[in-house]
């Protein structure tokens, strides 16, 4: 394996004129698994080659259930990522993570159905771990970058996704804190899963948009507040994907996750052939 980085980034479609690429060219990969969410905008920026996903393509036209997660990490292994970082609005679930803050995600609880969450099925059966679905290098790196692009930043959170494309009501809202959630979004899965099974390293820095619902004396979550934060946000999440690949080191060391299927297959060689 080479030891070069290249960084796939599956963020907002407002990132993409943010991030500065150079060098950047936009290409269309084709996947078996079906359409992406759109082209792959490839580029550098200093050492670090970067491909740019929009996770809900151009002029956000695809909602969180409809996005073809398969497609889209298919698409970025197709154009030789070694590590994915993915950007993505959240909703609190505690009063101490405030809108305008960073959230390095640390583990998931996924409530989404219905949504094609692997790479295997018949003819082919594998099992990967799930249990640290970050990786811990990559999750350090941004969590650093996030911080030196001037945003408040907290390390660790549990993600609890779900399909929307509703908000919560109050009580889901109040079971998931009683779960431990600490974030809530409608995209973190199945993206974590699938990149694990594509031998990804992954890493989800969340920006918190709203306090989700379960505050009695708050109103329910206002899209229009959401996307007032995020449009806030925006430099900042550009900015951190700059740091980051000005901060990561020349070479690129293997991670354990760059190998994950390597006992997780258990169909016979002889008729995967
Ligand atoms: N994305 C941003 N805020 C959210 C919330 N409160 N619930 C689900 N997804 C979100």
């Amino acid at each position: 394996m080479s030891d070069e980085w290249i960084i796939g980034i599956i963020g907002g479609s407002g990132l993409s004129e943010g991030l500065a690429l150079e060098e950047a060219q936009e290409i269309e990969i084709r996947s078996p698994f079906g359409e992406p969410s759109g082209p792959v905008t490839l580029g550098r920026i200093g050492h670090v080659r970067v491909a740019f996903l929009a996770r809900h393509g151009k002029g956000h036209r695809v909602p969180p259930s409809q996005v073809n997660y398969r497609a889209n990490i298919d698409v970025l292994k197709r154009a030789r990522v070694t590590d994915v970082l993915a950007l993505s609005a959240i909703g609190s679930l505690r009063e101490e993570i405030e809108p305008g803050q960073f959230v390095a995600v640390d583990q998931f609880i996924d409530r989404t159905t219905s949504r094609e969450n692997s790479f295997f099925g018949p003819g082919c059966v594998a099992h990967v771990s799930l249990a640290d679905p970050v990786c811990p290098r990559l999750a350090k790196h941004a969590g650093d970058a996030a911080k030196s692009a001037g945003a408040a930043l907290h390390r660790g959170g549990t993600y609890v996704a779900i399909d929307g494309p509703q908000f919560s009501t109050r009580a889901e809202s109040r079971l998931y804190r009683a779960w431990a959630g600490d974030v809530i979004g409608m995209t973190g899965m199945p993206e974590a899963r699938l990149a694990r099974e594509a031998e990804l390293p992954y890493a989800m820095l969340g920006m918190v948009t709203d306090y989700d619902s379960f505050r009695d004396d708050q109103e329910g979550v206002d899209i229009t507040a959401v996307l007032k934060v995020m449009q806030a946000n925006s430099k900042t999440a550009a900015k951190t994907v700059a740091e980051l690949c000005r901060a990561l080191p020349e070479k690129r060391e293997p991670v354990p996750i760059d190998t994950a299927l390597e006992h997780a297959i258990i169909t016979a060689q002889d008729i995967r052939d």
